[in-house]
């Protein structure tokens, strides 16, 4: 999951655990590094949380200005100590670490057996060091070239051989790569997250490049090994200062929640202009022309983004009257929609990195589509690929379940949905009234956080439950997907979410006294409809938690237990709902015991598909 390799003046070691301990937050579930010294590579890797990768190489130091290190999600093979990376040939003198899956290992991997090789794990990457190993004959790069002919898949990945020593060979395809170059060495890491502070600039690898550093210099190559002139650009330092600091809060979850006033400030900053009534965004490419044929728009995304383009495909139909579709990227990227020429692809991405969001959205550039990127990380291979996006500026989330990305994500919808409306029926007296409010919003934000200790105690009362069932309609339904999916993600609970009228179709028959259900209600057209679902299950014994509008007498009637918000318009709704179902989240994990930032099994940036 991430790459950090080093070439220089200063020992490696330090500098490649530092690295990896800011990719950290992308979730892992093994680390390891590998160093050398020209006589000999020195090994270390290790199950679990870098730390105890740290203390492996504070017992055992691994020497040595030249290494590469990895932090691996384990995609084939458990998370053991021996399928972590790096990963070295028979002989222990070529050494290697990879993002991504390689498709044909299993084939590759039978043709090396039976020709003798000796496995020692069982990685997919592993074939890729014997196959190196199998084409060197004194140059890395030839061999490294030669062994990825053979590779179908995805790679982002850094080769060291104790013969060429200072040498680092890496490629990419598929799987984010960035050479940085400082004063006292070079540098490659699968996000330039890892090198603030260390490098000054940076150049990005595109598909099919290879990259050959040594202490002084680099260069950067294509698939035939011929030269290719790259753009080398200043680091932009994603991780501000003091960004990935905790801070006082316990956790960069919480910490994330409670940023929420800001982050959306941030998102709308510069951005609404209540002269023409409508918002503006730069770096958007769209002509005015191509604006106006924009007759559909197809919304793509994986995990919290799909439910923050869920909400998109209401707010755009509102208004700009525009035809939405969302799927999930991973479903996209094999479908073979008809869409017409006047279809904008929107992929929704936090980490910019995501394996199939990104192949969904070559894909609908592959077929002639505009593609447009909301996008958190800047630089990412998203929002490089994109002909256009939207910025969300939330800082980084370093937290695995999303909080901040998704209100932004909304806000941004938001925002282009008024964008959108605005070049077809929406009255600028309308338009005026939608940039109000969305003013007014980072405030609302403030007074709604004020429920956390409402939500303390509605933890503490329901934390022991097995199944829980969040339950909206409209706008709210898929803030129901995402509250049911945050305490999945951190308290291992097993939730759903539904349309809350749906849920007579099916999930009713899981409701009994232990089953609680999260209603979403706060005022608003169907209001009445949720109270009647609401009914339905106090009908059959089923404890109700309502986030319902602050004094909402009709909803403590029926409800067991209230957390009361702000009342905003609906479609504000799903920004101002999500803050309680966070916050209820992150109560409850804590109370089970989890590791809230970095949850089990689970990873920030999902680089394979
Ligand atoms: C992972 C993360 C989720 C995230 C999803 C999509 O599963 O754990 O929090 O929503 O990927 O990530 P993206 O960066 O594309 O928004």
């Amino acid at each position: 999951c991430g790459i950090v390799g080093f070439t220089g003046r200063r020992e490696a070691s330090p500098i490649l655990l530092e690295g990896l301990r800011r990719l950290e937050y992308r979730g892992y579930d093994s680390a390891g590094l590998v160093t050398s010294t020209g006589s000999q590579l020195h090994l270390r890797k290790k199950a679990g949380r870098l730390s105890e990768l740290g203390k492996v190489v504070s017992a055992h130091p691994a020497p040595g200005c030249h290494g590469i290190s990895h932090t691996r999600w384990a995609t084939h093979g458990g998370a053991t100590d021996n399928n972590s990376h790096p990963h070295l040939n028979e002989t222990n003198d070529i050494a290697l670490v990879h993002n991504g899956v390689i498709e044909n290992f299993a084939a590759l991997k039978h043709q090396l057996q039976t020709s003798g090789v000796q496995f020692r794990s069982d990685t997919d990457t592993e074939v890729l060091a014997h196959l190196i190993s199998h084409y060197y004959h004194g140059d890395l790069v030839t061999a490294v070239r030669q062994a990825l002919a053979l590779v179908k898949g995805t790679y982002g990945i850094a080769v060291i051989a104790k013969a060429e020593p200072g040498v680092i060979v890496g490629a990419r395809l598929g799987s984010p790569l960035v050479v940085g170059v400082g004063a006292d060495g070079t540098y490659l890491a699968s996000d330039a997250n890892a090198l603030a502070g260390f490098a000054e600039k940076v150049v990005y690898l595109t598909d099919r490049q290879i990259c050959v550093l040594s202490e002084t210099d680099w260069e950067v190559r294509d698939q035939d090994l011929s030269p290719v002139s790259v753009s080398v650009s200043d680091i932009k330092n994603f991780l501000g200062d003091g960004d990935a600091e905790k801070g006082a809060f316990p956790h960069f979850m919480l910490k994330e929640i409670y940023e929420q006033p800001e982050t959306l400030a941030n998102a709308m900053r510069g951005r609404l202009e209540a002269d023409n009534a409508t918002a503006h965004f730069g770096g958007l490419n769209l002509g005015a022309q191509q604006l106006r044929q924009i007759d559909r728009v197809v919304m793509t995304a994986c995990g919290t983004s799909y439910h923050a383009a869920l909400v998109g495909e209401y707010l755009f139909e509102e208004f700009a009257r525009v035809p939405v579709e969302v799927e999930y990227a991973s479903e996209l990227r094999y479908r073979n929609p008809p869409m017409d020429r006047n279809t904008v692809v929107l992929a929704l991405t936090q980490s910019g990195e995501t394996a199939d969001t990104l192949a969904a959205l070559r894909e609908s550039k592959r077929m002639g589509h505009t593609t447009l990127a909301i996008c958190n990380a800047v630089g990412s291979s998203i929002a490089r690929e994109a002909d256009g996006g939207v910025y969300l500026h939330a800082g980084p989330e370093i937290g695995v379940a999303s909080t901040k990305a998704f209100t932004s994500q909304v806000a941004v919808l938001a925002m282009l949905a008024l964008y959108l409306g605005r070049t077809r029926h929406l009255s600028s007296t309308q338009g005026q009234r939608i940039i109000a409010e969305l003013q007014a919003l980072p405030g609302v934000i403030r007074k709604t956080l004020e429920c956390h200790d409402q939500v303390k105690l509605v933890a503490q009362k329901y934390a022991g439950a097995k199944n829980v069932l969040y339950l909206g309609r409209q706008y709210l339904y898929p803030v129901a997907l995402e509250g049911a999916l945050k305490l999945k993600e951190i308290s291992y609970i097993h939730a759903e979410g539904y349309p809350a009228a749906e849920m007579k179709h099916g999930p009713i028959a899981l409701v009994d006294e232990n089953t609680p259900s999260v209603f979403l209600v706060p005022r608003g057209n169907v209001f009445d409809k949720v109270m009647s679902n609401m009914q339905e299950i106090k009908a059959r014994g089923g404890p109700v938690i309502a986030i319902a509008s602050a004094g909402d007498h009709e909803v403590s009637a029926v409800a067991d237990d209230v957390i009361e918000i702000p009342d905003v318009p609906e479609y504000l709704q799903p920004i101002v709902t999500a803050i309680p179902l966070q916050l209820l989240a992150y109560e409850i994990a804590l109370l089970c015991g989890c590791d809230v930032d970095k949850p089990r099994n689970l990873a920030k940036s999902v680089t394979v598909e």
